[in-house]
């Protein structure tokens, strides 16, 4: 009889997909301070970066409760959301978004002159297959000339300074988050845990795959896209190894 081997991720193995999960009610309390000053600043961001275009259509692809989607509308853009999760797609219910996985979006070639992708919606599947696949998705639903943005954490930066623990305590709910990086599997992975006096414990398991600037921008090569500057930030900062995002920005040729 063969051994049982406990996986990697003893405990933290489920039939559904992690990405599946997490992004509900408990995402978007805890993620509250991402919201709609945060938004206008990277929308500010984004057309210094695409000064002398002009979109017919943006796609904020991966746009949660569509904060980016909002604030491009209130500019004057035709912009759409599209996201997997229905909890957070009814967020913002007056916009126009549309429940798609990034992996194969419902769109015809050619769609968007602007495709922006923010706040890490990158690296969550599996194989590295599905995760270049959404790349290729991108090169696709661009019209040759459009342009993209594509937000990530910078992994080398966020590995050098995890921070193992965390517990919050707010409105009688305790928060305990549990991070590690997987080195063989090349991820960084965050355990969250919401209790509440009288309530079932919840747990959550974020789990993205930790690419460094060169794999993403190889990615995006192979995919047909070319790169034109990546910045360290919102400020414009440059990209560097302690700089906080990957900010890849570019254009379908
Ligand atoms: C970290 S959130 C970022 C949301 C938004 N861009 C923002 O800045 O607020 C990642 C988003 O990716 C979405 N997502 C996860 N898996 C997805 C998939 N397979 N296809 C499309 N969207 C997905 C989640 O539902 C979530 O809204």
């Amino acid at each position: 009889m063969s051994k049982r081997v406990a996986p990697p991720l003893a405990g933290y193995h489920r039939a559904v997909a992690w990405y599946r999960e997490w992004f509900g009610e408990d995402y978007l309390e805890l993620y509250a301070h991402r919201d709609a000053g945060e938004a206008r600043a990277h929308v500010d961001f984004v057309e210094e970066a695409f000064r002398g275009t002009e979109p017919r259509a943006v796609l904020d692809l991966a746009s949660g409760g569509g904060r980016h989607t909002r604030e491009l509308r209130r500019r004057g853009y035709r912009a759409l959301g599209s996201d997997l999760s229905l909890t957070l797609l009814a967020q913002g219910a007056d916009l126009p978004r549309v429940a798609a996985d990034m992996r194969d979006l419902p769109f015809a070639d050619g769609t968007f002159d602007w495709l922006l992708n923010f706040f890490t919606s990158f690296g969550y599947f599996e194989s590295e297959r599905e995760n270049f696949q959404v790349l290729e998705e991108v090169a696709r639903v661009l019209t040759p000339g459009g342009r993209l943005l594509i937000d990530l954490f910078n992994s080398k930066q966020v590995i050098a300074t995890l921070k193992p623990r965390d517990r919050q305590e707010s409105d009688g709910q305790i928060v305990e988050i549990r991070r590690w990086y997987d080195a063989q599997t090349r991820r960084i992975n965050k355990r969250i845990c919401l209790e509440r006096q009288g309530e079932p414990t919840r747990t959550y398991l974020e789990s993205v795959r930790a690419y460094d600037r060169e794999e993403v921008v190889d990615g995006l090569e192979r995919a047909g896209l070319e790169i034109t500057t990546i910045f360290g930030d919102f400020q414009g900062g440059p990209s560097d190894g302690d700089s906080e995002r990957l900010i890849f920005v570019g254009r379908k040729p």
